[in-house]
C-alpha cells in the first residue's frame, strides 16, 4: 500500500508549541520516498504517545550496554536504519564525534518526536533524520558505499523482507565497513518462577507478530542474513536485557514488558481470539510476580555483525 507523500507542514510536533517547520529547517530532514508509509507489514507497537514513551524509557535502560557492545573507535560515519525516536542514533553520533548520524525512519510521527528530542537535548548537530522505507533505502547516489557503520536495532522483526534491508545496509557501507544487526528472538525470553497464565499469554503475544507479518524469531537469523546479503559475518553475541528482584533497573524492565503486552491486547484478543478475561488476569499475575523477592527475567537481544568484503 502506498501512503501519501509527507510534507514538513503535515507533521505535528508532539507536546511542543514550536512549529515543526522550525525543526525541519535545522535538521536537514528530507523526504525522498513517496511510499515511505508502505505497510506490507504493520509495525506492531505503533507510534502512539504511550508507545513513544515506552520506547524512549527502554532506550534509557539499554543504550549504554549497546554502545559498549558497539565499541566505536571515534571518527565513524554512521547510518542508523529504523531509527525510531533517534536516541540511540544520537548516542552513537556523540560517541563517534564525526559525521552527523543519518537516521532512516518510515514514520513521520517518530521523526517529528525524534527531532524534538534531539533539539531538547542540544543534539541537532549530531544527527539527521530522513523519511523512508528501510527496504528501499533513500540514499543519494553519492552516499552509497561511504558509511563506516550501518546499524539497525529492533527493526528487522517488523519488516516483511529483512534481507532487502540488510542488502541495502551492506551496499551503504564502504568496503571493510561494519554492518551491525540487533534484534529479538522472543523464544528465549524466560521468567522464573513463572507466573500463572504466563506461557499462553507470551505465546499469544509472540504469534500476534506473525498475524501482522512481523517475525518474532528474527534474532536467530541475523548471521545468516549477513551472509545472504554478501557480508562476511565476524561476531555474534547476546546483549543482556533482563534483571531480577533487587536490581534498580528491574522495575523498568518489568514495566516495559507490561506495556508491550497491554498495547498488543487488541491484536491478541481480536486477531488471536485470546480470552479477554484470561488476558487481564495473566497480565495482573505478571504485575504481582514482578514484586516478588525472587523474580527473575532472563533475556538477551541477539546481536550480529559483519563487514563488507
Ligand atoms: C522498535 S522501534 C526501534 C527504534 C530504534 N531503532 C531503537 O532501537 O530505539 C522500530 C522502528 O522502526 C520503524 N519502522 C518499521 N518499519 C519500517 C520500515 N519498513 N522502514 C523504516 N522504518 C520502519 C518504526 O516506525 C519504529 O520507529
Amino acid at each position: 500500500m502506498t501512503g501519501p507523500r509527507v510534507e514538513a507542514a503535515d507533521v505535528q510536533c508532539l507536546s511542543d508549541p514550536t512549529p515543526c517547520s522550525e525543526y525541519w529547517s535545522i535538521s536537514a530532514f528530507v523526504v525522498q520516498n513517496s511510499d515511505m508509509a508502505s505497510e506490507d507489514s504493520t509495525y506492531i507497537h505503533g507510534t502512539r504517545p504511550e508507545e513513544q514513551r515506552r520506547l524512549s524509557a527502554m532506550n534509557e535502560t539499554i543504550n549504554d550496554s549497546f554502545l559498549r557492545e558497539l565499541n566505536l573507535q571515534g571518527g565513524e560515519c554512521i547510518l542508523d536504519v529504523g531509527s525510531g525516536l533517534g536516541q540511540f542514533s544520537r548516542a552513537m553520533g556523540r560517541a563517534a564525534k564525526a559525521c552527523r548520524v543519518l537516521g532512516i525512519e518510515r514514520s513521520s510521527e517518530q521523526i517529528a518526536q525524534a527531532i524534538k528530542m534531539a533539539a531538547d537535548a542540544g543534539d541537532m548537530d549530531v544527527v539527521d533524520f530522513r523519511g523512508g522505507d528501510a527496504m528501499n533505502l533513500a540514499l543519494n547516489e553519492d552516499e552509497w558505499g561511504t558509511f563506516d557503520l550501518a546499524h539497525t536495532r529492533f527493526l528487522l522483526e517488523h519488516v516483511h523482507d529483512p534481507l532487502a534491508v540488510v542488502k541495502g545496509m551492506v551496499k551503504a557501507v564502504k568496503v571493510g565497513g561494519r554492518v551491525v544487526l540487533a534484534d529479538d528472538d522472543h523464544q528465549i525470553f524466560r521468567l522464573w518462577p513463572e507466573p500463572p497464565g504466563w506461557a499462553s499469554l507470551w505465546e499469544a503475544y509472540v504469534h500476534s507478530y506473525e498475524k501482522l507479518a512481523n517475525d518474532p524469531f528474527v534474532g536467530r537469523r541475523l548471521v545468516s542474513l549477513l551472509h545472504q546479503a554478501g557480508a562476511k559475518p565476524t561476531r555474534n553475541t547476546l546483549v543482556f536485557f533482563g534483571g531480577c528482584s533487587g536490581q534498580p533497573i528491574f522495575d523498568r524492565h518489568a514495566k516495559n514488558i507490561n506495556d508491550i503486552l497491554a498495547m498488543a491486547k487488541k491484536t491478541i484478543v481480536e486477531e488471536m481470539f485470546f480470552d479477554e478475561l484470561y488476558f487481564d488476569q495473566s497480565l495482573a499475575h505478571f504485575g504481582e510476580w514482578a514484586k516478588r523477592p525472587d523474580s527473575a527475567m532472563w533475556y538477551g537481544i541477539s546481536w550480529a555483525e559483519g563487514v563488507r568484503v
